[in-house]
């Protein structure tokens, strides 16, 4: 069993979904031991509460000292032996100490076709601003490693997304977050089995 555990801040749909994946057999080989946010009433904090998976509420406000809050995180990821550290919607930076700790094993979902869209400003909505004000024609969802630059870290699996002639940025916020739900649990599972390797700075891949 991979020892997985969660970092979020919102909502908590692709955090659901994995657990949804969980329970329902089509992804396996996984446990899931804790969620860590920085808002202890977020969604995915609820839904982790309703779930019987432990909260850790890990903020600026319960850890002032960057350090403690790091030392904080580490700690916890090594109580519970955590291999992967799967990041569903987490809107802050994550300590070097903790990605130290987890080399190539800390993920990301982002609502759009990195290396396009990401860093500062782009994220939830204003990522979809940016797309359709942009007027390109395909977007999607790109799972990576996170590292210390935002959005940054090496490409581990990609959707593509067309977008419809005058789709909203609602309409195709919604389209991303489809294949995010489609995605994200897919590479889950192949760390699960084995199936992710990082050869010579790229990323080797395979997602049923
Ligand atoms: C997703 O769009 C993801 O790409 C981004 O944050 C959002 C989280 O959504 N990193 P949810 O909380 O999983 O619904």
């Amino acid at each position: 069993m991979l020892k997985i555990a969660f970092m979020a801040s919102g909502t908590g749909s692709n955090f659901q979904v994995i657990l949804d994946r969980i329970r329902d057999g089509r992804l396996s080989g996984v446990k899931v031991e804790f969620l860590i946010t920085n808002n202890s009433k977020c969604g995915a904090a609820e839904l982790a509460r309703a779930a019987g998976i432990p909260v850790y509420h890990i903020s600026g406000n319960t850890h002032p000292d960057p350090k403690a809050l790091a030392k904080a995180m580490v700690d916890i990821v090594d109580q519970h032996g955590v291999e992967l550290m799967v990041l569903a919607g987490y809107m802050k930076q994550v300590p070097d100490a903790l990605l130290a700790r987890l080399p190539d094993r800390v993920i990301n979902v982002h609502p759009a076709l990195l290396p396009a869209f990401g860093g500062p400003g782009h994220w939830g909505r204003y990522v979809h601003e940016a797309v359709v004000a942009a007027g390109v024609r395909v977007t999607g969802a790109t799972v990576h490693f996170v590292d210390s630059v935002y959005d940054h870290g090496m490409i581990i699996a990609q959707r593509a997304v067309s977008i419809p002639f005058e789709a909203t940025v609602d309409e195709v916020a919604a389209l991303v977050l489809q294949q995010e739900h489609d995605l994200f649990w897919r590479v889950v599972e192949a760390f699960a089995q084995g199936k992710v390797q990082v050869v010579e700075g790229r990323v080797e891949c395979s997602v049923s």
